[in-house]
């Protein structure tokens, strides 16, 4: 069944699949959004069905909400958990730090919210995704759609005097109409093309009026597991600062692809 898969499924899948195996049975589990995490969510499903863990999922998007139900992870909303063991999510960016930039699927400020109040956040990407330095991915910036433009110039005014390399802003668009997100809000992607000090830059978008957040996750990712198109697995701890070099078996049951099959 792997065989179908293309390279960068393939990476994204083992990433999927080890850092699957960090859940427990009776943990509240934090579920990210986007093509890397909607493996994740597959994979818990098939954990599930195959050894009966017992799990909730706290789904980041409407998308991965209805996802973790076709393949069988009970949900419930972040209000009624609370708090949460571990968050599972994927990335545009992460750096030397862990630190990332989030929100290539518009989804920044559920996983955000989500991420911070999980104890362990673990980050699941291809190795395309790590980079030296944030802002080769555009910086998306979650924004009330009322006085969207006077916010984007407030953006554009604020980036003169941070350390970045480009400034230019765009809208997000869906076809002719701004792109609308789960909370209802714009999103405007800032092509900052290298971000000097991330901290900072995070600090001073969210005071801006109308900038709801930003997609720069600073100090909240603990473990990023990078899957590669052969197998081989790498599982890198902020906080221990251990290196695992570890390989998945490329022969998934059938039913993880359950889904893609309608
Ligand atoms: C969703 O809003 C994003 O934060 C995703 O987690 C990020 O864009 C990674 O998505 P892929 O796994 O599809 O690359």
């Amino acid at each position: 069944m792997a065989a179908e898969l293309s390279p960068i499924d393939t990476a994204k899948f083992v990433a999927a699949q080890r850092a699957v195996g960090f859940v427990e049975n009776g943990m509240k589990v934090g579920l990210g959004t986007g093509s890397t995490a909607a493996w994740m969510v597959r994979c818990l499903g098939e954990r599930i069905r195959e050894e009966g863990l017992r799990v909730t999922g706290v789904p980041t998007s409407a998308r991965t909400a209805e996802l973790a139900l076709k393949v069988g992870v009970p949900i419930t909303t972040l209000d009624d958990a609370k708090w949460l063991d571990l968050t599972i999510d994927g990335a545009d960016e992460f750096d030397p730090a862990l630190n990332l930039i989030k929100g290539g699927g518009a989804a920044l400020l559920q996983e955000k919210i989500v991420a911070t109040a999980s104890d362990q956040m673990i980050v699941i990407a291809d190795a395309a995704k790590e980079v030296a330095q944030l802002g080769a991915f555009a910086l998306p910036v979650e924004v009330i759609p009322f006085g969207w433009q006077t916010t984007k110039a407030l953006i554009e005014e604020t980036l003169v005097s941070m350390d970045v390399m480009g400034r230019d802003c765009s809208l997000r668009m869906n076809g002719q109409s701004p792109l609308v997100t789960d909370e209802a809000n714009y999103i405007v992607d800032l092509h900052l093309k290298r971000i000097g000090n991330a901290r900072q830059l995070a600090l001073v978008l969210n005071q801006i009026p109308g900038v709801v957040e930003n997609g720069l996750f600073i100090d909240i990712c603990d473990m990023v597991v990078i899957g590669h198109a052969d197998g081989r697995v790498i599982v890198r701890d902020i906080n221990s600062g251990e290196r695992t070099d570890d390989r998945i078996d490329l022969i998934p049951g059938d039913n993880i692809f359950a889904d893609l099959k309608d």
